[in-house]
């Protein structure tokens, strides 16, 4: 399949026939790459169960992992939720648009096939201008998982996008304004007590703020207890992973870098390419591998927006071990965590 590959530029004549044909697409059941604030995602017609399954063709995703539809008005809300509740109603107020998705009860008209049979379904107004004028422009709700191949770290980038689906898809929108970098927080209202499924950028407090008492599922941070199952499907596989070995130090800051060196050391001196993530603060501590400053220890925004990036990048230079610094869970501090458990698939060693 030949993909087609759209630059967003300033030139709003050239755009609006970017999105026509975006939308032509979508509309006649295809396979469309958008930017959001958070990651890119890869977009169907949501309520078109044959145009979503070639979403799962094309990531190569387990059919059980549900996707998130991707609405531009709040009124979506009771087109695909059969109870939207009092909290629904009062995070959509706060945080949307925005990096939040909504687990709420389904109707009828959303296929089992894109809610891996649930009887719930994910919904999520992306605040990102390219995604919010798409689903304006077609007029369909978009289900949307990353743009990656599955298993893979989310696409932050369109090179990102280009790399793992072309000629796998129909198109790609190319504009390099996706912000946050880690995928949106999850919260499931179908429960008594809301409660985090996927950490993101909006936390547990500001959550906290507009419903009250908001609980964090046990797996999130993963290895906490054998048998405890993510409630988020996806959430239990290995994910966001490099091909490279990630391996994630955590302990005090000169205990962690001594650990890093001697670490690299040894797989250096057996052959092996080292990538170390690093941080403004500590990058010129290491003695060895190849460097990459991910972001600064003060913000974890910072780390969050570069995390996927980096992660890629040393995959294109061929390295075979990754050493990590661990960051500090707070804040959005805890989605990085969460998705660097994820990456090295629970490979930690503590100093
Ligand atoms: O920021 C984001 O959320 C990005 C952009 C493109 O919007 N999308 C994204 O989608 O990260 P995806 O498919 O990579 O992750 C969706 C997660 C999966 O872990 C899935 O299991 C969970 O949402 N999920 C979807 N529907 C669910 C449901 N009904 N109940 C529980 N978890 C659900
Ligand atoms: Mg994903």
């Amino acid at each position: 399949m030949d993909t087609i590959i759209e630059k967003i530029t300033e030139d709003d004549h050239k755009n609006s026939s970017i999105y026509q044909k975006a939308s032509e697409i979508l509309k006649a059941g295809g396979l469309v790459a958008f930017p959001t604030e958070t990651v890119y995602g890869l977009g169907a017609d949501a309520l078109d169960a044959d145009a979503s399954a070639k979403i799962y063709a094309a990531k190569g995703r387990p059919s059980d992992n549900p996707l998130i539809v991707h609405i531009a008005d709040t009124d979506a809300l009771y087109e695909l939720s059969s109870n939207v509740t009092e909290e629904a109603k009062k995070l959509a107020k706060a945080f949307w648009p925005g990096p939040l998705t909504m687990i709420l009860p389904k109707k009828e008209v959303v296929p089992d096939s894109i809610t891996g049979g649930l009887g719930t379904v994910a919904i999520r107004m992306p605040s990102h201008p390219v995604a919010a004028r798409l689903i304006r422009e077609s007029g369909v709700y978009i289900a949307a998982p990353s743009a990656n191949t599955s298993g893979k770290p989310s696409p932050t980038k369109a090179e990102h996008v280009i790399h793992d689906m072309n000629g796998r898809i129909d198109m790609i929108i190319e504009d390099d304004t996706v912000d946050i970098g880690v995928e949106s927080t999850i919260v499931d209202l179908s429960e008594q007590v809301p409660t985090i499924l996927r950490p993101g950028y909006i936390t547990k407090q500001m959550l906290e703020e507009v419903v009250g008492e908001v609980r964090i599922d046990p797996a999130i941070m993963g290895s906490v207890k054998e048998g405890v199952v993510p409630k988020a499907p996806g959430m239990k596989y290995k994910h966001y992973a490099p091909d490279a070995q990630l391996t994630i130090v955590e302990g005090t800051l000169p205990k962690v870098i001594e650990k890093v060196n001697n670490l690299t050391k040894e797989k250096e001196a057996a052959g092996y390419k080292v990538g170390i993530m690093a941080t403004q603060e500590t990058k010129d501590q290491y003695t060895g591998g190849i460097i990459k400053v991910v972001g600064s220890r003060e913000s974890e925004k910072t780390v969050a927006h570069n995390l996927y990036a980096a992660l890629r990048e040393f995959d294109q230079m061929g390295v075979q071990y990754i050493y990590s610094e661990s960051f500090s869970t707070n804040n959005v501090g805890q989605a990085v965590m969460n998705r660097l458990i994820k990456a090295a698939g629970h490979t930690i060693i503590h100093v």
